[in-house]
């Protein structure tokens, strides 16, 4: 067993990876500076408050906790946000990340899992997207992680740095039992909102309903955040054992429309879903999908937990159990006025 060290792990996704990984008998440390992600999401004794630009920190870290690898998630992913602040993404996605890894190079740590995103795509031309389509991304969010995969091709060739880059599609579903799930600030993701639409009974607004799809809205791959967390384990295990840098989509490969997503938290929460049609948000291509074939037969991943309805059901029971008070009790009063 190995000696991770997860950065972002207060986040949602890197909150998942380390669970699996302490489950699967690794040791985990986590480097998290907390300006977006939540120490409660980090079991007691394993949270180290460093900012990866901190090198010589993280150098000594890893040289006192003999790493052997690292997952790295730490960077900020509001794609509005982007728009609006592109240096604050460069900042700290791209200067962040060159801090972690001058840090592993001082240290002799040479492998890395980095979270990278499907918004290196930008529009693509062919859906499913399969890791060969250009990279072109539509917005500096996308831009700073495509940056960082540059940079990581070129540690690769001249610093002998192993490096496996995951790009993920749309991550949804939580580990309710585990008390993990999705918690941003200010919350910009499909389902999350829509159970907070079921829950305070304001409506969610659907952006557009005039896509050239099948119902009039957009398609995305839903991809269950513990799956998503268990990709990761597959590519340090396989960088572990002396596997080589690569690229990977990670997604399950099948599309649900908005309004799919609806439906769905309609089944399984048994209530309506309050919703009005907006107009289209920039930047929206009507379709992303993945074609996730090279990480399923390179690293022999699989989605266990596909299914539309248990995605919701698992982020529906974790919304639940972190409702606020204030909330509920509104919900309460609702569901009395229901019955
Ligand atoms: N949507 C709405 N209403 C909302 C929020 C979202 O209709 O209030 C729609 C969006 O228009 C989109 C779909 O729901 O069609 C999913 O939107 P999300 O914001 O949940 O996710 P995105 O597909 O926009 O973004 C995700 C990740 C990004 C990443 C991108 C890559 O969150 O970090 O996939 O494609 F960049």
């Amino acid at each position: 067993m190995a000696t991770i060290l997860v950065t972002g792990g207060a986040g949602y996704i890197g909150s998942h990876t380390r669970y699996f990984l302490q489950k699967q008998g690794h040791s985990v440390i986590v480097v998290d500076n907390l300006s977006r992600g939540h120490r409660e999401m980090v079991p007691d004794g394993i949270l180290r408050e460093i900012d990866t630009r901190d090198t010589a920190r993280l150098t000594d870290l890893m040289k006192r906790e003999r790493v052997d690898a690292v997952i790295h998630f730490a960077a900020y992913i509001a794609v509005g946000e982007s728009t609006k602040v592109p240096e604050l993404y460069f900042a700290n996605n791209v200067s962040g990340s060159l801090g972690l890894f001058d840090a592993m190079l001082a240290a002799g740590v040479n492998k890395l899992v980095f979270s990278s995103t499907a918004a290196a795509y930008g529009i693509p031309q062919r859906v499913p997207i399969a890791e060969t389509e250009p990279i072109t991304p539509i917005n500096p969010y996308g831009e700073s992680k495509v940056m960082v995969e540059k940079i990581l091709e070129w540690l690769d060739r001249y610093r002998e740095f192993r490096s496996v880059c995951l790009r993920y599609f749309n991550a949804c579903g939580a580990e309710p039992e585990a008390g993990l799930g999705e918690l941003h600030d200010p919350e910009t993701h499909l389902i999350p909102l829509i159970l907070k639409a079921v829950m305070t009974g304001k409506p969610v607004t659907l952006f557009g309903d005039d896509y050239p799809t099948d119902d009039g809205t957009c398609i995305r791959d839903y991809i269950h955040v513990s799956d998503l967390a268990e990709a990761h384990i597959f590519a340090v295990e396989d960088l572990l054992n002396g596997g080589t840098s690569d690229v990977f989509n990670v997604g399950t490969a099948s599309g649900h429309s908005v309004k799919e997503v609806v439906t769905a938290v309609e089944r399984v929460t048994g209530k309506k879903v309050p919703f009005t049609i907006g107009p289209r948000r920039e930047g929206d291509p009507p379709s992303l999908v993945a074609d996730s074939q090279k990480l399923q037969s390179k690293l022999g991943w699989k989605p266990k937990r596909a299914d539309l309805d248990r995605i919701v059901s698992d982020a529906w029971e974790f919304a639940l159990r972190n409702m606020n008070q204030n909330e509920q009790l509104a919900y309460g009063r609702r569901q009395k006025a229901d019955t």
